[in-house]
């Protein structure tokens, strides 16, 4: 397993691309499943997830073609079987969102139960729910979920209990193809949702309301192939935001777009930062300030993601002042606190808030990445402290980083890849 070794206290300077979603290809690459005809997605991130769900559907019997620039075509036409096997949803939670699908076009699916993560136990219930209300007889047992149908799924009027972005996505897809219409009322609102639901338009999908928190779905027989280039990734955009302010620097951020970051820009300029955006860019300047401390609570979309507390915790470290964070979409997404503490950070832990009191410099250590965006905000403490931190267990950094490394380099960071 490699490591990263971090060389800290210099301003990022300098501008980078961002990558396509990871939020928004992976349930993309899923709709695949939901057409006989051949589907190209395009602007793929090149990233282990993409990678794993590649996988999934060539174990199906699915063979993606892949270009050089990673455009991915798909005709599902070739499956030969309905099932997702837990050595591969174990190291991909995502991959529960080939179960709508297949229910949907097949009748039948057999997708391993994810496990929990280190953010949360991480429960399906609401997806599986969801599809029994749309007519699905689901069993989960032997840790999986045996799911099938006697004919097309029906339409059916769903409550979400909980705003669940993969639980939304899973349950759009599978009404594409029902009999009847879904209503789904408190669905997630992300844009990874409108993105995806915008590809199954392209399919011939029949959808109102994504992006609200009521969607309509009225079934159709089939969908059609089509080509579909999947929107710029908002979180690694916020990362990359965050890191430049945290390094009191400047970065200019490409192929990116500011209308879906509203919250995190918000929080940028109460940290002192001067931002500037245009279409498909984002300019964030501190001129060499030391970044206040802020405030935030994450919630589901359009409020503060999630995904981007850790980093706003790296952040708060070594801000002017004290800001409490808290978290209240996952149970347990303050795994990244300690190992900052072992850096010289000053953070307390209250329940599900974290109240953090910027100290002038953190000092480099060994830590060790848990998830994916914990994993994330280490690299930022790495960047903003004095001497050498080594991050561990980066194969968290790269289900969801795009070339991290050779990005950082390129805005003047001191960071290296070595086996550990
Ligand atoms: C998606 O996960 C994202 N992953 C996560 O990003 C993101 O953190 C999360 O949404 C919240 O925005 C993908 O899109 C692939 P949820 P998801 O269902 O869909 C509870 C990253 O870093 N819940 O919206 O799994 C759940 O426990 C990843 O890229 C149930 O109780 O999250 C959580 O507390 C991490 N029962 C809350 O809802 C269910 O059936 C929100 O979870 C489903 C969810």
């Amino acid at each position: 397993m490699d490591k990263l070794l971090i060389n800290g206290g210099i301003r990022l300077d300098g501008e980078i691309r961002i990558a396509g979603a990871k939020n928004s290809a992976l349930p993309i690459l899923a709709a695949t499943l939901l057409t006989q005809e051949t589907v190209e997605v395009c602007n793929l991130p090149h990233l282990y997830d993409i990678t794993t769900m590649l996988e999934l559907l060539g174990c199906m019997g699915v063979q993606p073609i892949i270009d050089e620039k990673l455009n991915v075509e798909v005709n599902s036409s070739t499956i030969k079987h309905f099932n997702a096997p837990y050595e591969l949803v174990k190291t991909m939670r995502a991959s529960i969102l080939v179960l709508g699908p297949l229910l949907a076009r097949y009748g039948e699916a057999e997708v391993a139960l994810p496990g929990g993560c280190a953010i949360g136990s991480r429960p399906v219930n609401l997806h599986i729910n969801a599809l029994e209300a749309m007519g699905a007889q689901i069993a989960v047992e032997d840790g999986y979920i045996k799911a099938r149908t006697d004919g097309r799924l029906k339409g059916a009027h769903i409550f979400m209990d909980l705003v669940t972005v993969t639980g939304t996505e899973n349950v759009m897809m599978a009404a594409t193809l029902a009999d009847g219409i879904t209503t789904i009322e408190n669905a997630a609102r992300e844009p990874e949702v409108v993105d995806l639901a915008n590809c199954l338009i392209k399919m011939g999908a029949k959808i109102k309301g994504h992006g609200t928190d009521t969607i309509v779905i009225e079934g159709v027989k089939d969908l059609h192939g089509c080509s579909y280039s999947v929107m710029p990734d908002r979180i690694e955009t916020g990362t990359y935001l965050i890191a430049a302010a945290a390094t009191r620097g400047y970065i200019k951020v490409k192929d990116t777009r500011p209308d879906i970051l509203e919250s995190v820009l918000s929080k940028l300029e109460q940290v002192g930062a001067d931002i500037k955006v245009g279409d498909n860019w984002i300019e964030l300047d501190m001129h060499n300030q030391r970044p206040k401390s802020v405030s935030l609570r994450t919630a589901p979309y359009p409020a503060f993601p999630t995904d981007m507390q850790a980093q706003f915790t790296a952040l708060n470290t070594i801000a002017r002042g004290t800001g409490s964070i808290t978290e209240t979409v996952f149970e347990n997404r303050f795994m990244h606190v300690h190992e900052m503490n072992r850096m010289g950070a000053s953070i307390q832990v209250e329940g599900n808030t974290v109240i953090v009191e910027g100290v002038d410099h953190l000092k480099g250590a060994p830590v060790m990445a848990t998830d994916l965006r914990a994993s994330a905000s280490l690299i930022i403490a790495g960047l903003v402290s004095d001497s050498e931190t080594s991050v561990d267990r980066i194969y968290h950094i790269d289900r969801g980083y795009e070339c991290i490394e050779e990005k950082l380099q390129l805005l003047g960071a001191k960071i290296r890849r070595v086996p550990s």
